[in-house]
């Protein structure tokens, strides 16, 4: 790459960062606000990393005005964050609650303000518990719920707000909350996950299609995380065990999207877990999108484990390769294979970027004003070449949205793994932008160019 042009993403390319409700927002009762099942999943004692919770987190919804002020010093274009369902419709349904919608107008306004454009995800992970009352996701009727949640939502927003997912991570909603209890809800049943998975995507098509009956402008979109899955070993059964991960996570939800079938793979690991849906069905859950949102962290490198039903494969790690503080390997060739997959299974749809980013142990103290986080800043660094070279073999990549804006509470690991461009002092809120924002800024402004032009092969 001798011409530094060629470095450049695309014109209209959407750089951005990403956060959800629960794990920024704090206050998650405030101003009416219904509970949800992460409310009561993290007041159990011993659920999550030193049993810490969401009560503060970044108490972003008080300081939004000054984390939309540190977006735009960084040059951010765009903010992906999701909304609390039980904010806007505190039992779930029914009653709308007019001062937890205010909270995601002033944020909105907040944003177009300053010139960053917003792009909402309905369901990160935060069910109303009035509706988990009900069955929640293993409640057929919570198709419904969702479309009616979602038409509330494009309602109140949907003049200024124009790129919109409905789910993030349906696979993580289910693997962690129905199969193996390490999120909320907390339930471990194989027998639940299939049903789980397969509400969720009725409740997306669902979603989809009360879009579409609105008229509203703008893109609907599902975000899912994918990770190519690896052999440990050419053994047979290593073999068999990375196509059963492949099928559990990466086909799963894609397949009936854009398919409309689950691959037979699921139905022998599930085996009479795994139920006969209505064909009907089918058709909602293929519904078409406008984009695909693809999270993308690390790759699996897998050994048949027949302690670990009903996959039965369990991760191991490669001596030599990097890992992050999750651990988790970095690997930035696996996202280019994984965007060229995502292509070459399912075509040409438009793709966001939608989460990519890294958990390393930081300094703890801000030092003269600054937090030098080197591993991040290379670990963008390189995966940003990896979405370039996606572009540059014609895959329509529209933008990337770095995980995360500031680092947060990560779910069961509490606030021990640190994710953000900006760093948080949990104990005073104060914000100090990493190196890492510096480099993701210097990035934006050259459209580019910041990486260099050495290339990451597939
Ligand atoms: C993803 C989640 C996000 C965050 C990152 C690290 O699975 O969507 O909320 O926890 O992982």
């Amino acid at each position: 790459m001798s011409d530094s042009r060629s470095a450049r993403f695309p014109e209209g390319f959407l750089w951005g960062a990403a956060t959800s409700a629960y794990q920024v927002e704090g206050s998650p009762l405030a101003d009416g606000a219904g509970p949800s099942i992460w409310q009561r999943f993290t007041h159990t004692p011993g659920n999550t990393f030193e049993s810490q919770t969401g009560d503060v987190a970044c108490d972003h919804y008080r300081r939004y005005p000054e984390d939309v002020r540190l977006m735009r010093e960084m040059g951010l274009q765009a903010y992906r964050f999701s909304l609390a369902w039980g904010r806007i419709l505190p039992e779930g349904r029914g009653r709308v609650n007019p001062a937890g919608l205010g909270f995601y107008d002033r944020l909105v306004d907040e944003l177009l303000k300053d010139g960053i454009r917003p792009m909402v995800t309905l369901y990160h992970w935060d069910l109303p518990a009035a509706l988990d009352d009900q069955g929640g996701w293993l409640n057929r009727d919570i198709a419904g719920w969702f479309a009616d949640y979602a038409g509330v939502a494009f309602k109140a927003l949907g003049d200024r707000v124009d790129l919109w997912a409905t789910l993030n991570e349906p696979w993580v909603v289910v693997d962690g909350g129905y199969l193996y209890g390490v999120h909320a809800p907390g339930h471990r049943s194989r027998f639940e996950a299939p049903l789980a998975s397969h509400n969720l995507l009725r409740a997306h098509g669902a979603a989809v299609r009360a879009f579409r009956a609105g008229a509203h402008a703008g893109q609907v979109g599902l975000v899912v995380n994918l990770e190519p899955k690896d052999p440990a070993t050419s053994s047979p059964e290593d073999v068999a065990a990375a196509e059963r991960s492949d099928a559990y996570m990466n086909h799963q939800y894609l397949d009936p999207v854009f398919k409309g079938a689950y691959p037979q793979a699921l139905r022998d690991i599930f085996g009479e877990a795994w139920p006969e849906f209505p064909a009907a069905d089918f058709d909602v859950i293929r519904e078409p999108i406008d984009f695909l949102g693809i999270n993308y962290y690390t790759r699996g490198v897998m050994k048949h484990d027949p302690e670990r039903p009903p996959v039965r494969a369990s991760h191991v790690q490669v001596p030599g390769r990097p890992y992050t503080a999750i651990p988790w390997e970095v690997s930035p060739e696996s996202f280019l294979r994984v965007i060229l997959w995502v292509r070459e299974r399912y075509g040409n749809i438009p793709i966001y970027v939608t989460e990519n980013g890294a958990a390393f142990a930081d300094p703890d103290h801000v030092r003269d004003g600054r937090v030098e986080d080197p591993q991040r800043v290379e670990y963008y660094r390189e995966h940003l070449m990896a979405c370039r070279e996606a572009i540059r073999r014609g895959v329509d990549v529209r933008g990337y949205f770095a995980w995360s804006l500031m680092d947060n509470f990560e779910w069961s690991a509490g606030y021990s793994k640190r994710f953000g461009l900006i760093h948080v002092d949990f104990e005073t809120q104060a914000r100090t932008p990493k190196d890492s924002a510096r480099f993701y800024g210097e990035v934006i402004r050259t459209h580019g160019e910041a990486l260099g032009d050495s290339q990451i092969e597939a």
